[in-house]
């Protein structure tokens, strides 16, 4: 949510009076509540006893405490945005400042207003979405936790375990929950196509919808990493159906959810992960999921790049037809997507996800 539109509480630290009027003004205007104190250290008593959504702290002043209650406030409220205030002759204090934690930089006397405003906006951005993921951290740790006893659920209570699951997915990363929710309803349409049972469609849609759920482990910045990932991030990625498929088992998810998800990577010829297994050893599920899956994440846009059109997602599955993907997967997926006005084009249109 834009902090304009959420009124932020914020503490001026170490300012002049002139610069604390100034930023009283011009943040005043955008509908924060501005509250000064005059030293750095006055201002964390202050923010202890009544804390405030960002702290804009002036490092131009010879008080060489501002730099100490800077390395104490990040290690005591590290969810708060603190952006330094600096003149051009302080910009050495401002470089150790951001080194012991500071978020950003505004130049004073401020000359734009624009400046001020933005970094503001971006540190309480980012501030969101560190709580958002810490949330959905804790949510996943407690799930992992009481995952200790396995349980057999029926149906309505698995469906209801699925939805939880992608609920708190969403929280964490909409972008994943979002393909994930359009895999399944292409999944669900190939299956049908192919012939499977009733039984077989719903547990196909159940994992399709929960594939990506292992992607809760990986750190966001690599998950929206834009261009290339080293090997080490590239490990940490191809661990997700692994992370994921234990994470639904311990939750007493039966093995033909699971199995699909452990299996989504998995490529005819063994190229695949994470066993690099081949052939009818991929669970047939996790062979329909797969073209789903890659037509679904090639068709749609990403955050770290655009779309590359649903087109070049169908080419590819048709040249490598029964080479990495399933020949009757394939064939399905052509057929669903030729019908004009079935799912394909729905598929690509529906960016709104809305499985839960
Ligand atoms: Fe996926």
């Amino acid at each position: 949510m834009p902090w304009e539109k959420r009124f932020p509480t914020v503490l001026t630290a170490g300012c002049d009076d002139d610069t604390a009027a100034t930023l009283k003004t011009l943040l005043g205007a955008r509908g924060a509540s501005v509250l000064s104190e005059q030293t750095a250290p006055a201002a964390l008593q202050a923010f202890r006893r009544r804390p405030s959504d960002a702290v804009l702290l002036d490092l131009s002043s010879p008080d060489e405490d501002a730099l100490v209650v800077l390395h104490t406030f990040v290690r005591e409220f590290p969810a708060t945005p603190v952006i330094l205030l600096a003149h051009p002759s302080a910009m050495t204090q401002a470089a150790t400042g951001i080194d012991l934690g500071g978020w950003d930089v505004v130049q004073l006397p401020i000359a734009t207003p624009l400046l001020l405003h933005t970094a503001l906006r971006n540190a309480m951005e980012k501030a969101e979405t560190l709580r958002e993921n810490r949330c959905a951290e804790a949510q996943f740790a407690s799930l992992k936790e009481d995952a200790e006893t396995p349980r057999n659920f029926g149906p309505v209570e698995l469906e209801r375990l699925a939805n939880a699951i992608a609920t708190i997915g969403k929280l964490r990363d909409p972008y994943t929950a979002e393909h994930q929710c359009r895999v399944a309803q292409l999944a669900e349409a190939i299956g049908r196509q192919v012939g499977l049972t009733d039984q077989e469609l719903w547990g196909l849609r159940i994992a399709s919808e929960l594939h990506d759920v292992g992607k809760l482990s990986i750190p966001i910045e690599i998950l929206c990493k834009p261009g290339k990932l080293n090997s080490l991030e590239l490990d940490v990625v191809r661990a997700h159906p692994k992370v994921g498929s234990d994470l639904l088992a311990s939750l007493g998810m039966p093995d033909h959810i699971t199995q699909p998800v452990l299996q989504h990577q998995e490529l005819l010829d063994g190229s695949g992960y994470p066993e690099g297994l081949s052939g009818s050893d991929i669970c047939r599920n996790a062979r329909l999921l797969t073209v789903a899956d890659v037509v679904e994440s090639m068709g749609s846009h990403r955050p770290y790049r655009p779309s590359k059109g649903f087109d070049r997602a169908l080419g590819e599955i048709t040249r490598n037809r029964g080479i990495l993907y399933d020949v009757d997967a394939v064939d399905a997926c052509l057929a669903v997507f030729s019908v004009p006005g079935h799912l394909g084009p729905s598929v690509a249109r529906n960016s709104s996800g809305g499985c839960a």
